[in-house]
């Protein structure tokens, strides 16, 4: 199938619910693009509207405003809906079926052929590290298993477009590690895969593009390397046992931010950087590392969430994303 380079596009995208006469506004005014290949992160606290927007792009919610294309369709045509690969959040299967059961009822609710699941439902075990366990009951499954099953069914179809919500969730570092080499290679075949999470570090490993979604607002969207882009202070290391004197470096003239166990110092730019250098070479230290201070996702996300809560009146901020103007309808 010719997919088009935009997978998803999503245009002013508002999910209003109603409960006892109060409106909530779940998402206002989304604009999203994801293009083909890419593994596309979706950043949010709790109640942020990460689920909400999945169902909408699964055609499983319908959105109060706005325009939805999934693959140049609207996810509510089923035709739109045909390999694509979903992990929800949450999800249970029954406990009394084994996981190799499990899969293949699944397989056959999503119409995949009984002899390409004969061949596909023990390679994707095996895949996900149950391949031992897939005659055992889902209910003596963990919970990193279970998440585990539950990655393998949303395979089952090999879908070219994958929605994960929180896949991760209630997995230890080993399993989270698996999940991700799993993705990477998922990603190979060319499927676009889109995660929703909150685990910060796992989605900067993973995620090509990310976008922060706050209060149903989209606050932020870029490259990893975008959002957490390097600031002009470097980190920087002598070799063991050689000092180097905060003091007498900021004598000089140099900004030295903190002196933890290492130095950090803000440069201007590469020039005053390489003058360091030859300065503590002319002094014979030993220099054993440089390398570049990152600001951290999980510092992005925080200044934003944190930034949003104690300045509402700074939505004008020209460093966001989308259409927003200031206030909400909420
Ligand atoms: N079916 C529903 N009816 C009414 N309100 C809903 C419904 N689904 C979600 N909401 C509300 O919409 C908001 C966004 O919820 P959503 O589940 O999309 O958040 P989330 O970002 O996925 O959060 P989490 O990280 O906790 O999974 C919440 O305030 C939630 O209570
Ligand atoms: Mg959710």
């Amino acid at each position: 199938m010719d997919i088009p380079p935009t997978v998803i596009a999503v245009r002013r995208l508002t999910k209003e619910f109603r409960h006892w006469g109060r409106r909530l506004l779940a998402l206002d005014r989304v604009d999203l693009e994801v293009h083909r290949g890419e593994v596309f992160g979706l950043l949010g606290a709790n109640g942020a509207g990460k689920t909400t927007l999945v169902k909408i792009l699964l055609g499983l919610a319908r959105p109060t405003a706005g325009d939805v294309l999934v693959r140049g369709s609207s996810p509510r045509r089923p035709g739109t809906r045909r390999r694509i690969g979903y992990l929800p959040e949450g999800h249970r299967f029954p406990g009394y079926l084994t996981g190799d059961a499990s899969l293949r009822l699944f397989g056959r609710l999503a119409g995949v052929p009984e002899k390409a699941l004969d061949a596909r439902i023990p390679e994707l075990l095996e895949l996900v590290g149950l391949g031992e366990r897939r005659r055992d009951r889902v209910g003596r499954y963990s919970k990193g298993m279970t998440q585990r099953l539950g990655l393998a069914c949303a395979l089952l179809d090999e879908p070219d477009l994958l929605f994960l919500d929180e896949p991760t969730d209630g997995v230890d570092p080993v399993g989270r590690r698996h999940i991700r080499d799993i993705l990477l290679q998922t990603r190979e075949h060319g499927t676009t895969i889109f995660i929703n999470s909150h685990l910060l570090s796992e989605v900067e490993r993973t995620c090509d593009r990310v976008a922060i979604l706050h209060e149903g607002r989209l606050v932020r969207q870029g490259t990893v390397q975008d959002l957490t882009a390097p600031s002009r202070r470097f980190r920087l290391r002598l070799a063991d046992g050689q000092s180097m004197l905060p003091e007498r470096l900021a004598e000089d003239g140099w900004r030295v931010v903190t002196n933890n166990g290492h130095l950090e110092i803000e440069v201007a730019d590469l020039e005053a950087l390489n003058r360091l250098v030859d300065r503590l070479r002319a002094d014979r230290r030993l220099i054993a590392e440089i390398s570049p201070v990152r600001t951290a996702l999980e510092d992005v996300f925080i200044e934003v969430v944190e930034g949003e809560e104690h300045s509402p009146g700074s939505l004008e901020n020209g460093s966001r994303t989308g259409v927003h103007g200031p206030g909400g309808d909420r």
